[in-house]
């Protein structure tokens, strides 16, 4: 039975016994009060339960992508675009720190202390670089911030995984020519 539903029979049934005391309307009052006591009890421990936490390796396949995108956006001069899927990977990166910021595979080092470190100043590189609309210090910033993947990879003996400039768009569906 609903809470609301509980504590309105509850109220009805004290409403009740106050014009006719019986017994068996205190029992069941008494139970009613066992009931709303169990469901409150049982609405505060779901309220504790989180949503399950995303997978490193899952929040890393977004980054890839947005990590294209950009380079797409950016060759194509489209800086707007750029604005957006950086802002896009820019947050994406944050989810990772607040969802993995503990991760196994960058211990002991602790991965949100480690990826803003590495991170942030590759992503204001690119800021200031699409702000001013500049290709060159756009592709340079870029490649600086494939080596701050890349080198966080290493740092987490993933040092296989390297990133690079991309060389066909992963998802062509999205119109990267302004
Ligand atoms: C804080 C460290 C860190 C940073 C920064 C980082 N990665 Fe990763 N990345 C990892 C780790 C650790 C793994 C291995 C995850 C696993 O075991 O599932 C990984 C895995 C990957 C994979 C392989 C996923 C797969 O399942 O095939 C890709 C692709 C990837 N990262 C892309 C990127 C890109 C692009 C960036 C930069 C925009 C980036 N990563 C930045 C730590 C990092």
């Amino acid at each position: 039975m609903p809470l609301r539903a509980i504590l309105i029979a509850a109220a009805l049934l004290l409403a009740a016994c106050s014009r006719a005391p019986d017994a068996g309307v205190a029992q069941q009052i008494t139970e009613l009060h066992a009931q709303v006591d169990a469901l409150q009890k049982a609405q505060a421990q779901a309220a504790q339960m989180q949503a399950p936490k995303a997978e490193l390796g899952q929040q890393m396949l977004n980054l890839q992508i947005r990590h294209a995108r950009l380079w797409a956006a950016g060759e194509n001069q489209n800086w707007l675009l750029a604005q957006f899927q950086l802002a896009e990977l820019n947050e994406a990166l944050d989810d990772v720190v607040a969802e993995n910021g503990d991760a196994a595979a960058l211990q002991p080092q602790r991965l949100a202390d480690v990826l803003p470190m590495m991170m942030k100043p590759a992503v204001s590189r690119l800021r200031d670089a699409i702000d001013n609309h500049d290709t060159q210090a756009f592709e340079s910033a870029y490649d600086g911030l494939s080596a701050a993947c890349s080198g966080c990879h290493r740092i987490a003996d993933h040092g296989f995984l390297v990133i690079q400039r991309p060389k066909t768009p992963v998802l062509d569906n999205l119109k990267a020519v302004p």
